[in-house]
C-alpha cells in the first residue's frame, strides 16, 4: 500500500513525500514511489501524515477506594484511536504492593486480546523491601522498563523519601526510569482536614490544600534525590509554573529528568472550581487546574523544550454515579479526567495558536514519549523500518469537541466546546487501517503488548 501525495511531518520540518506499507512495517519514504501491480493508492493529497501518537500516561480499568475508572481498556483504546493515539502506556497497579507480578499478570489480563491500540505498562512502586530489587529487574526483562511512584496518596500508594531513595538507586543500577506523581502529601493532606472541618462539601478546597508550592516542593525534593542517585526521572503530569522553573535548573544543570503535562493544565484554570451544582466535581484532578499564568509558562515550557511530553492521565470518572460519591465531602471525589480522545486534536489545534510548529508539537505528543520510554524507533516516528502507525489528517477541518460526540466512556469532557481546527481521517496500526475517513474501519481490537527497552 502506498499513501501518495501527504506532507509528512517529521523532528526538524515538514517535507512532501510518499511512504509505503508493507508487512506493518514503514518500507519506503521517497518523494514518488510508482505502484506495482495491483497495489492500493490513499491519495493524502493537501493532508499531513504524522507518526501515531503516544499517550504515556492513561489508568484504565482502573480500581479506586469506592469504584474503578469508567473505561476499561476495550473503551478507552478505542477512544485513543478514534482520536489518533495509537500506543498508549497504562500505570499498572499491585493489589498486594511487594507482588509485582500479580499486578502485571492483573494488567496483561485487562488488555489482552481488548485494545485497539497498542499498549505497554509503567508498574507503580507503592512499598520497598528487600525483594524488590530482584522483582524490578524481572519486570524490566519483561520489558517493563519505566516504574511510578507517588509522593502523595499516603498511607494507600504513597512512599517515603527513603524507600524512594532506594527505588532510584536500584532503577539506576537497572537502566530504568522512574515516573513520579510530586506532590508534598504531609502538607496536602493537613490543608485536606483543616479545609474539611471548614466546609466539607465546597470544591474550592480542592485546590486550596493543594496550592502550586505543595507540588514544586515535591518536585524539588524528587529531582535532588535523582540528583543523589543519578536516576532518571519522569516528572508527570506538571501543573505549576514554579515547577517547570525547578524542572528548567535541573535540566541547565546536566540532569537527565524528563516532565510530562496535560491538556487540561494548558488550556483550563481553576475558575472551573467555581461552579454551581456541584459541576466542578467534573474538574476534579490532582494536582489540580491552576492560573493563566501557569498556562502560559507551560506552553512556554513546551517551546523552550522543560517539558518534553505531553500525555492525557485519562483517569475517568462519570459525573452521574461516580464523581457524586464525593457529594457531601471533597477529598472523597474520584480523582481524575478523561482526555485519551482528544489530546492530539487539542495539541495540534492550540499548540499551533500557541507558537509551535508542526513537528514540535509531534515530538511531544508521540517522538519523545517513544524515546524516554524506550520505544523508538519502533514507533513514534516516520522512518523505514519502524512500525507503521500512521495518521492521515486535514488541518483546518473545524469542528467543537463535545461528549455527545465522544466515543470514550464518560457522560462529560472537560473540553466541552473547545474548537478543534484538524480532522484525524485515517490512522494505522502497524499497517491496520483502523480508522478510516474518521470512523471504525476494523471492529477488532488489534493492540499488541510493547515490550520497552532500558535506555542506554
Ligand atoms: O487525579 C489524578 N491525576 N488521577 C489519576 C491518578 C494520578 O494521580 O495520576
Ligand atoms: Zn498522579
Ligand atoms: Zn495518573
Amino acid at each position: 500500500m502506498i499513501i501518495k501525495n501527504g506532507v509528512l511531518v517529521r523532528e526538524g520540518g515538514t517535507f512532501k513525500s510518499d511512504i509505503r506499507i508493507n508487512n506493518g512495517k514503514i518500507n519506503k519514504i521517497a518523494l514518488q514511489i510508482f505502484p506495482d501491480k495491483g497495489e492500493q493508492i490513499i491519495d493524502a493529497e493537501g493532508k499531513y501524515i504524522l507518526p501515531g501518537g503516544i499517550d504515556a500516561h492513561t489508568h484504565l480499568d482502573m480500581p479506586t477506594a469506592d469504584c474503578c475508572t469508567s473505561d476499561d481498556f476495550l473503551t478507552g483504546s478505542y477512544a485513543a484511536i478514534m482520536g489518533g493515539t495509537t500506543t498508549i502506556i497504562d500505570f499498572a497497579e499491585c493489589e498486594v504492593a511487594n507482588k509485582l507480578q500479580e499486578g502485571l499478570d492483573t494488567w496483561n489480563k485487562k488488555a489482552n486480546h481488548n485494545s485497539y491500540c497498542d499498549y505497554g505498562f509503567h508498574m507503580t512502586l507503592s512499598c520497598w523491601d528487600n525483594t524488590m530489587e530482584q522483582q524490578v529487574k524481572s519486570m524490566i526483562e519483561q520489558g517493563i522498563t519505566s516504574f511510578k511512584a507517588y509522593t502523595a496518596y499516603k498511607g494507600v500508594m504513597g512512599v517515603d523519601d527513603a524507600s524512594l531513595f532506594k527505588m532510584m538507586e536500584c532503577i539506576q543500577e537497572v537502566g530504568g526510569i522512574l515516573c513520579v506523581h510530586c506532590e508534598n502529601g504531609d502538607v496536602l493532606e493537613y490543608l485536606q482536614n483543616k479545609y474539611k472541618k471548614i466546609n466539607p462539601q465546597d470544591i474550592k478546597n480542592h485546590p486550596l490544600s493543594r496550592p502550586n508550592l505543595v507540588e514544586k516542593e515535591a518536585v524539588s525534593r524528587v529531582l535532588d534525590i535523582s540528583n543523589m542517585t543519578g536516576a532518571k526521572v519522569y516528572i508527570v503530569h506538571v501543573s505549576a509554573k514554579e515547577s517547570v522553573e525547578t524542572i528548567a535548573l535541573s535540566k541547565q544543570k546536566g540532569q537527565t529528568v524528563y516532565a510530562e503535562t496535560c491538556p487540561h493544565y494548558l488550556l483550563l484554570q481553576d475558575n472551573m472550581y467555581n461552579l454551581p451544582n456541584f459541576e466542578s466535581a467534573k474538574y476534579v484532578m490532582s494536582p489540580p487546574l491552576r492560573k493563566k499564568e501557569d498556562n502560559s509558562t507551560l506552553w512556554n515550557g513546551l517551546r523552550k523544550k522543560i517539558i518534553d511530553t505531553v500525555a492525557t492521565d485519562h483517569c475517568s470518572f462519570k459525573f452521574k454515579g461516580q464523581k457524586d460519591i464525593g457529594k457531601s465531602d471533597f477529598t472523597k471525589i474520584p480523582n481524575g479526567v478523561p482526555g485519551v480522545e482528544h489530546r492530539v486534536q487539542l495539541m495540534i489545534t492550540y499548540g499551533l495558536e500557541n507558537g509551535m510548529s508542526l513537528d514540535e508539537i509531534v515530538n511531544v505528543i508521540s517522538t519523545n514519549p517513544a524515546r524516554i520510554f524506550g520505544m523508538y524507533p519502533q514507533k513514534g516516528v516516520l522512518l523505514e523500518g519502524s512500525d507503521a502507525d500512521i495518521l492521515i489528517i486535514n488541518l483546518g477541518k473545524e469542528n467543537k469537541i463535545s461528549a455527545s460526540t465522544s466515543v470514550q466512556q464518560t457522560d462529560y469532557t472537560p473540553f466541552e466546546g473547545f474548537t478543534s481546527r484538524v480532522k484525524i481521517e485515517d490512522v494505522f496500526l502497524r499497517g491496520n487501517h483502523i480508522v478510516k475517513s474518521g470512523g471504525i474501519h476494523l471492529k477488532n481490537p488489534l493492540g499488541k503488548y510493547i515490550k520497552r527497552n532500558i535506555l542506554l
